[in-house]
């Protein structure tokens, strides 16, 4: 089913027509389907429906807009955070304290202190003096903090090297081998409520295998702490179920996803906790853009278009790649190299891409930024931060305001007020 759909020659998000929004917010926008949110939402947990006491935690970090976190949350999502920032999103969106997860490999103490007085879910530690200094902070508020142990499985998901992250070598997760210690020191701290594992092995993994054999090494690893006497009650299996970006991409589907988890998972007798971040708002997703100019290149033309690395960084950070189409597509193709108007060589969406035909002026838009897209925005070269916009059935609303340091500098800049004298220690603030 797709809620972006060209009707009588012009792209849609689902009622509205596309460049309705460009008259209204402007470009570059990123655009949601509320449509298409529910849908990949809906489709997740009806696909795990039958798993025993499954939770689903939403991965704020692949779309931390408060607006798409407030849908996820009506879907039954709960959060996995990384942050105090996305804690605060999660819990201004009306998320439940209970069904946040923490995960993040550098929690600080103010970051775990909020976490506790919050009154979250589940901590996933990172290593052991996490579980340490989390239980001393549970300790003197006269709390237990309930958690799992982030384990590295050492297994290689199969991804782009930078979002891979359950190779041994990575900076997640205890190593497998010497998690069993670990567990057994930890779940001795009074304040601490440990009660079992986490894993999560990367992003955007498009075969099961290394799936499967990462959660086949989590079981083992259950049954072996239970076999040393520890009460094993809730396995968090991690995000990273990968996306079609292209339209040959072939992934699992979420019924051969379930199918295996419930397999592997069989006789764990646990609650299982899902993190899924792309699959669920990848899809649902477009960045809107303009053509500023089309400029005579060496071999292809390059389409210069007004959103740039600081709206979709995963073409400069990863190669990735999203699909690139005309809003008024007039039936002719060009070849073109598209580019953003960053001052760097790597702004660049496609290279000898064969693409619709577009010129000056005319609107287009990237696919599949749903995921990663907003969320990874900066204002580098000094542009804003592009707008967001929701789109259900007919009516669009403004979900997130542009951002532009352009035109607003902070009050530190304008008149340095608060300087400090270093050389002495302790530094000093000084009037
Ligand atoms: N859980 C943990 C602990 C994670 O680190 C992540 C993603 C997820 C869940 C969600 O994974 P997902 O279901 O979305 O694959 N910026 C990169 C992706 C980074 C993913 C980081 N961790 C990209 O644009 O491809």
């Amino acid at each position: 089913m797709s809620f972006f759909e060209h009707r009588d020659g012009i792209l849609h998000a689902e009622g509205v027509a596309l460049p309705a929004i460009a008259d209204a917010v402007g470009t570059p926008v990123h655009i949601y389907s509320a449509g298409a949110l529910r849908h990949a939402a809906n489709a997740f947990t009806s696909a795990l429906r039958d798993l025993p006491s499954a939770r689903f935690a939403f991965a704020v970090k692949a779309n931390p807009n408060s607006a798409v976190l407030r849908l996820l949350a009506r879907c039954g999502y709960g959060a996995d955070i990384v942050s105090g920032g996305e804690l605060r999103r999660a819990l201004d969106a009306g998320i439940a304290a209970s069904d946040i997860v923490f995960s993040g490999v550098g929690k600080t103490d103010r970051e775990l202190i909020d976490g506790l007085e919050a009154g979250i879910g589940q901590f996933n530690l990172e290593l052991e003096e996490e579980g340490r200094v989390l239980a001393q902070l549970a300790r003197v508020r006269q709390m237990h903090a309930p958690a799992v142990l982030r384990v590295n499985p050492d297994v290689d998901g199969g991804t782009h090297a930078k979002i891979t992250t359950g190779k041994r070598a990575s900076k997640f997760g205890v190593d497998i081998a010497d998690a069993p210690d670990i567990y057994a020191r930890l779940v001795q701290l009074d304040g601490l409520d440990l009660q079992g594992i986490a894993l999560h092995i990367g992003s955007q993994i498009s075969d099961l295998t290394p799936l499967e054999a990462a959660y086949r090494r989590i079981g083992a690893l259950v049954f072996e702490l239970r076999a040393r006497g520890h009460t094993i009650t809730r396995v968090d299996l991690g995000g990273g179920l990968g996306v079609a970006y292209r339209p040959e991409d072939k992934m699992p589907s979420l019924s051969d996803y379930a199918a295996m988890v419930s397999r592997v998972t069989r006789d764990w007798n646990v609650s299982l906790t899902f993190e899924p971040g792309r699959v669920i708002t990848g899809l649902a997703g477009v960045l809107l853009t303009r053509v500023i100019w089309v400029k005579p290149g060496a071999t292809h033309p390059f389409v210069i278009v007004d959103a740039a690395m600081n709206d979709l960084a995963r073409p400069a950070l990863y190669d990735a790649y999203h699909h690139f189409s005309a809003v008024r597509p007039d039936g002719r193709t060009m070849v073109a190299n598209i580019a953003g108007p960053v001052c760097e060589t790597g702004d660049m969406f496609g290279v000898d891409r064969p693409i619709d035909h577009v010129g000056r002026g005319d609107l287009a838009v990237f696919h599949a930024t749903g995921a990663y897209g907003a969320a990874m925005a900066s204002s580098y070269n000094s542009r804003p931060v592009s707008p967001q916009v929701m789109v259900d059935g007919d009516t669009f609303e403004l979900v997130g305001d542009r951002l532009a340091p352009c035109d607003v500098t902070t009050r530190s800049e304008r008149e340095p007020r608060t300087a400090y004298r270093a050389h002495n220690t302790p530094v000093r603030q000084v009037a």
